[in-house]
């Protein structure tokens, strides 16, 4: 954990960051510096007691796991990658939103492929939402896993379909892929470290309450 008179709070640059910014400034919160053009990884804010800290999204929860930072905006996609241990979830900001589907090249007949019995072999960086999705169909699959453009893994014969998260749909359409079964809708939420909460309570306490009405103003 960190010093006793600063709240952390981690965040990735980029959709997270510009979708948080306004919660931020709801909350009375103003970054010092613009992570996306800024090359430092810590940035303090206009409160004393409060800075962020700029990770890569699917580091978002191992930050706030361990304490390294005590608050966290992370998608629904990487907690549950994540495990959420150490975790308490309060809050679905409803921001980043999107849905974890599963797509095919338009011509792929899977219901027919699913229906004999093949074996799929589906792209990902969603090992266990992927995973858990076809196991609960009886579905055989060998997940490959990809760290991004997953799109290109079936134009390019790397695999059957894929696992990924879709919003307008104009990724999937550009690649000629269509989505045929949803996983699970996807937004971000506010996370914090269990331990942080107890022993920090009078500092975090009021943070979770102006995020949740900046969520409420800005829904
Ligand atoms: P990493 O850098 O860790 O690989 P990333 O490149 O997926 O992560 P971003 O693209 O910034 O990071 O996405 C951050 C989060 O935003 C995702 O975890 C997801 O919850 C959400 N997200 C991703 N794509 C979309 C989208 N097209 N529309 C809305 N939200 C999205
Ligand atoms: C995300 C996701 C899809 C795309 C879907 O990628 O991985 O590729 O958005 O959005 P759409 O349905 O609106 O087209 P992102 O833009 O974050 O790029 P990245 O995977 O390289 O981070």
């Amino acid at each position: 954990m960190n010093s006793d008179a600063t709240v952390t709070l981690a965040l990735s640059k980029g959709r997270i960051f510009d979708e948080t910014a306004p919660l931020l400034a709801a909350a009375g919160i103003a970054p010092a510096q613009n992570p996306e053009t800024s090359r430092e990884l810590i940035i303090a804010t206009n409160r004393p007691d409060v800075r962020l800290v700029i990770v890569r999204a699917s580091d978002v929860p191992t930050y706030v796991q361990y304490g390294a930072a005590d608050l966290g905006i992370a998608g629904k996609d990487v907690l549950y990658e994540h495990g959420g241990a150490g975790l308490y979830q309060p809050l679905d900001l409803g921001i980043a939103a999107c849905k974890m589907m599963v797509a095919v090249p338009e011509g792929f007949d899977y219901v027919g492929a699913v229906r004999q019995g093949a074996r799929l072999r589906v792209a990902t960086k969603y090992l266990r939402a992927a995973r858990e999705h076809f196991a609960a169909k009886g579905v055989h699959v060998d997940l490959i896993k990809l760290y991004g453009s997953m799109e290109l893994a079936p134009l390019a014969g790397l695999a059957d379909a894929i696992v990924d998260l879709v919003s307008t749909g104009n990724t999937l359409r550009a690649n000629r892929l269509r989505a045929i079964e949803e996983i699970m809708p996807v937004s971000a939420r506010l996370i914090v470290n269990q331990a942080a909460l107890k022993v920090r309570r009078a500092l975090i306490q009021p943070l979770l309450e102006s995020f949740e009405s900046a969520v409420t103003t800005h829904a």
